[in-house]
Formats: structure tokens, sequence, C-alpha cells
């Protein structure tokens, strides 16, 4: 509450309207996949949760056509101003065309947005770190959306709508994973969802005597810059091979690891192949680490996590030297159950499964050595679950 009354404070502040009286304020988590990277584009199965940590939003409705926008986080950058009639991307607006995009994207679909708004953003989850800090605004900006101009649309088309904007407007090519978890959270509670159909499970997700230890490597990571698109585009051609020799899937993540095996000589390049082994293996991986979870199995379940990791790192080759470093130093550690990178990888965070007694020594001995190897320092979050995006009230 404090550091709601606060942003609002700030807000008046920022924007010179120190005479309102009332502001409403928004929320929208991070998140952090526990299992199943790299695959939400393939068709396959995605074991992510929404974080107690994210972004906040202090918005009131102008009269007029504009948007004035400002973080707390890039407060160099000053407040950012555009018109709703002149919804183009433009670099000079850095992180604004995030909130910018969803306001184009819902226009675009027929939504009635006839004003601009005033809004603060604050986000205490780490920019860049591939916890979804971008996903985050997107969806919270469309819960303003939907609440400031009473839309009626559900949260998944939001979170679809959402994606399209990454996707189009900003460029990154990215799956469902993200804008899905932050939109559908849930406290406590980790999601199973199945990115072919969107079907989706809640599974309770808090260990009786473990936590989720997430690492920041603090490599900056530009998604839009990474090798991702690079990755999803291999990903389709080894498809279109398959396809195009009469095999019969939809997407990767369709085929088991024995008609992986039996068909892998139509793809044509070799490194295709080792992405697929990747894709196909993993979601193979997830299905067994619900098994586990539901058998109250969670060693076998960081197991799983492990194996996730080195798929990541051979086959998929999204690791690195800072990732690689960090998971490392956390396997070597007693109390660690499961140890993997997560998210797009190239930098940002790696998530491990922690016992709770040995959280305190996990953290100063992976930072440790973590620092011997690179010379960087890491930073360390505990991730409860959490809730998705929402409305926190009028302040
Ligand atoms: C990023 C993307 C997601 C997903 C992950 C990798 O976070 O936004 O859609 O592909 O990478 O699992």
């Amino acid at each position: 509450m404090e550091l709601i009354k606060n942003l609002v404070e700030n807000f008046k502040k920022e924007f010179k309207k120190d005479a309102i009286t009332s502001t409403e304020v928004f929320f929208a988590p991070g998140r952090v996949n526990l299992i199943g990277e790299h695959i939400d584009y393939n068709g396959g199965k995605v074991f992510p949760c929404a974080l107690d940590f994210g972004t906040y939003a202090v918005v009131t409705k102008r009269e007029d056509k504009t948007f004035r926008m400002y973080s707390e986080n890039f407060e160099n950058l000053g407040i950012i101003e555009f018109s709703l009639d002149s919804l183009v991307y433009d670099s000079k607006d850095d992180w604004a065309n995030y909130p910018k995009g969803v306001i184009k994207t819902f226009l675009d679909a027929g939504f009635n947005i006839n004003t601009g708004f005033d809004v603060l953003f604050f986000g205490n989850i780490p920019n860049g770190a591939g916890l979804s800090s971008s996903a985050s605004i997107e969806v919270l900006t469309s819960v303003i959306l939907r609440d400031l101009f009473t839309l009626d649309i559900d949260m998944v088309e939001m979170v679809k709508l959402c994606q399209k904007t990454e996707n189009e407007f900003i460029g990154v090519n990215c799956g469902i994973m993200d804008q899905f978890s932050i939109g559908m959270g849930k406290k406590d509670n980790a999601i199973l969802l199945d990115c072919n159909t969107l079907e989706y499970t809640y599974a309770p997700f808090i260990l009786n005597n473990a936590s989720i230890v997430i690492a920041n490597t603090n490599k900056r990571r530009g998604l839009g810059e990474s090798k991702y698109n690079e990755r999803r585009a291999s990903c389709e051609a080894a498809l279109k091979d398959l396809k195009d020799n009469g095999v019969n899937i939809g997407a990767l993540c369709d085929m088991t690891t024995e008609i992986f095996e039996n068909t892998k000589h139509f793809i044509k390049s070799e490194e295709a192949i080792s992405r697929v082994r990747h894709a196909v293996s993993e979601n193979e991986r997830v299905l067994k680490a619900m098994e586990c979870l539901n058998s109250g199995d969670i060693n076998a379940f960081g197991e799983l996590m492990n194996g996730s990791h080195i798929s990541l790192r051979d086959d998929y080759e999204v690791t690195g030297f800072e990732l690689d470093s960090l998971v490392e130093a956390a396997w070597e550690e007693e109390g660690t159950i499961g140890s993997r990178m997560t998210g797009a990888g190239f930098g940002g965070c790696t998530v491990s499964l922690v016992k709770n007694e040995a959280i305190d020594s996990f953290i100063e001995n992976v930072g440790k050595k973590y620092k011997e190897k690179t010379g960087l320092e890491a930073a360390f979050y505990i991730g409860n679950p959490g809730d998705g995006a929402r409305k926190l009230g009028d302040f």
C-alpha cells in the first residue's frame, strides 16, 4: 500500500495534477517458466507461473486524444507523448512502443478507444532479464484499456492481442506463453498450458520445504536483437520439410521421440535436426514433469529441469557462458533440487528449486562462484507464484 501511495504521489507530481482526487491503479506480474522452453511456438506444453512482482500503472483518462506516459524505470526519458491518430512504431518512444502497440492492436481489432490517458508505470521486475517485463506492460495496458473504455473482451482474447502486438508491432516473433501466464496467473499455482489448443489447468505449486529461486545473470539481452527469431524460423523450416515429405503433423511437438527418430532424415539441415530434437524432448519432459508433480516426486521434477537446461544448451544452443556458469554452480549445491535457464535465453535468468534450509548458502555460494567465473554480480529473487493482471482499485 505504501508503494501505491508513493506511485500516486509521483503521478500527480510528474503530470502536475495536484488537484485530482482519484486515479486508477493496475498491476500485471512478471512470469517465470518452470519447464517447457522454446516450445510454445512449436505447439508444445509449457509450465510457467506468474510472479508476485511485476508492473504497476497509475492512470487517469483524458478528454482529448493525447497519451502521456512516464516510467519510473526510465526516468531519463521523461514523459513520452503521442496521439491516438498516429499510433506508429517510433524508436524514439523506446519502451512506450509496447503500450502504444497494444492500443493500436485493440483499435485495429475494432475496439472503441476514443480518448487518450495519462499513465505512470513502475516495474519491480528487472528489465530485459527474461522475466517478461515487456509482456507484463503489454497485458497491463490491455487491462487498462478494458477498464477505461468498458470493453467487452475476456482475458484470453486480450492475451492474444498482446502477443499479436509483440509479433507485428514490436517485431519479436514470440509464442503465447508469457502473455498467457501474466494474464491468467493464479496465486500459489503454476499453469500447464497446451499452446496448440490453449487448454490450460492450474497446478498448485507451493512446495513443503523448497522454494523457487530466480537468479539473474545480469547479462543484458534484447529479445529483438537476439537469435530468437532465427530459432523460430529454423523450426518452421524443419516443420515444412517434414510435412512436405508426408509426415502428418501440425506442429513439431505433435511428434514423439520415436516419430522424430524415424523421420528426422527429412529435415534438410543438421542444425535444424538438433533444434527439433530439443522441441520434441522438451515437450516429453513437461509431460513427465507433470507426472512427477502429481505423484509428489519433486526430485524427479528437478532432474527434468536439469535435462531441460542440457537440451537448451546442446541442442537448442540458447544458453551461453553466463547462464551455463550460473546453472553449473547451482547444480553443485547440496540443496538444489533442479536448475535451468528460463525464458528466451542468451542471458537473463535461471530458475532453481532449492530446499528452504539451503537458500542462504545457495545464494552465497552460487553468487560467489558465478562472480569468480564471469566477473558479473548475480541477483537473486524468491519466486512466489502470484495472481494475473488486474485492477487494484481507485486511489
Ligand atoms: C520468450 C518468448 C516466449 C517463449 C520463451 C521461450 O519468453 O516470449 O513466447 O518462446 O521465450 O520459451
